[in-house]
């Protein structure tokens, strides 16, 4: 572990917490979260706590009293060690998400996610951490071929790893398989270790550089194609992902994986609430073809936690926003 970025002193009372690949899309606003709680000190891992592309993470407030960066790559378990010692609770985020395939899955995504989880949770059982809350992904739930056409998926559900493999689908597979590592690990051990899985993150970003949720989300509504499917879109506010892995974390009774999704929305829907709230002028699409596949999620188990969810208009206003805001969107 390197030089911290920023002064390490915790707060007193406040727990030390470490948030795995802190300067990424959720993990950012997980930090803020977390900072916002007065109740914890932060040590947030970034792979160059010196790139100006974590400095979002120095400007927020507390950040100079109870936030620590320190330099951690996933797959070199001495400085995952060195990051989570003295940690009471880690939220291990860091996983590539890759936009469009990778000539070399294996390394590019697959051990990231599964070696590097095995890492943190390896130097979490050492470090006697009390509670994993690991981001996982519906991406570990769909993609079985076994689940009942049109049932709504629930925590039950798996995705099938060959399915995977023969579909060439390696960031599901990469999730599924640190999922299944994850809770694997924790039978033998006994180390605490919760899931989440999130559907589509969307939301205001605060990194500057766009991740791949917000692009993907960005094809749905950009005029780039004149004619879509009407298909259902399950979505979440990139807020609400963070609430759920807050929940997860301070909850005593969670336990298991949590399904983290937004009632789902059609394209059009999407595009109707966009030119109602002052964004009429853009290109969307103009012709929806009615489409009625799509999957469902159960969010019973997250919502029995006490989570919510913002309402679908908020989250789009403040995303068109932000993107038009950092000049993705004109
Ligand atoms: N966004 C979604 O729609 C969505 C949905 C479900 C689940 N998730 C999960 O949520 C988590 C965060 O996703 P995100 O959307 O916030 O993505 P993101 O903005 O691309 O963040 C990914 C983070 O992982 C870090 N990372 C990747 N490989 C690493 C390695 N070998 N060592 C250290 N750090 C590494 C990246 O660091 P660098 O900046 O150094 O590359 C980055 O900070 C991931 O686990 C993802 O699978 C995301």
């Amino acid at each position: 572990m390197e030089a911290a970025a920023a002064p390490a002193a915790a707060a007193k009372k406040s727990s030390t917490v470490c948030v795995t690949g802190a300067g990424g899309f959720v993990a950012s606003w997980l930090v803020k979260l977390l900072l916002s709680t007065g109740r914890y000190a932060v040590r947030g891992t970034v792979r160059d706590p010196g790139d100006g592309k974590n400095a979002h993470l120095l400007a927020l407030e507390g950040a100079g009293e109870r936030l620590q960066l320190v330099k951690a790559d996933m797959l070199d378990y001495s400085s995952v060690a060195s990051a989570v010692a003295g940690c009471e609770g880690v939220f291990h985020v860091a996983s590539p998400v890759p936009y469009g395939q990778s000539s070399n899955p294996e390394a590019d995504v697959i051990a990231p996610a599964v070696t590097g989880t095995l890492n943190v949770l390896k130097a979490c059982k050492e470090a006697e951490v009390k509670r994993v809350v690991v981001v996982s992904s519906v991406s570990a739930v769909f993609n079985n071929p076994n689940w009942p056409k049109g049932k709504a998926f629930t925590e039950d559900s798996w995705s099938d790893e060959e399915y995977c493999r023969k579909n060439e689908e390696w960031y599901f597979l990469s999730k599924t398989l640190a999922e299944h590592e994850a809770f694997a690990y924790a039978a033998k051990t006994g180390l605490d270790i919760v899931t989440i899985c999130p559907s589509l993150v969307i939301g205001p970003l605060m990194q500057r550089t766009v991740n791949t949720s917000v692009k993907v989300f960005l094809s749905y509504i950009k005029g780039d194609q004149e004619t879509v499917q009407n298909g259902f879109k399950n979505l979440v506010d990139v807020r609400d992902v963070t609430d759920a892995l807050l929940l997860a974390y301070e909850n005593p009774q969670a336990s298991g994986r949590y399904l983290c999704n937004s009632p789902p929305i059609r394209v059009s829907d999407i595009v109707n609430i966009l030119i109602k709230s002052s964004f009429p002028t853009y290109t969307y699409p103009k012709n929806f073809v009615e489409f009625e596949g799509g999957y469902t999620y159960d969010t019973e188990k997250l919502r029995k936690l006490g989570w919510t969810y913002r309402p679908m208009e908020e989250t789009l206003r403040d995303s068109i926003e932000c993107y038009r805001r950092l000049g993705i969107l004109n």
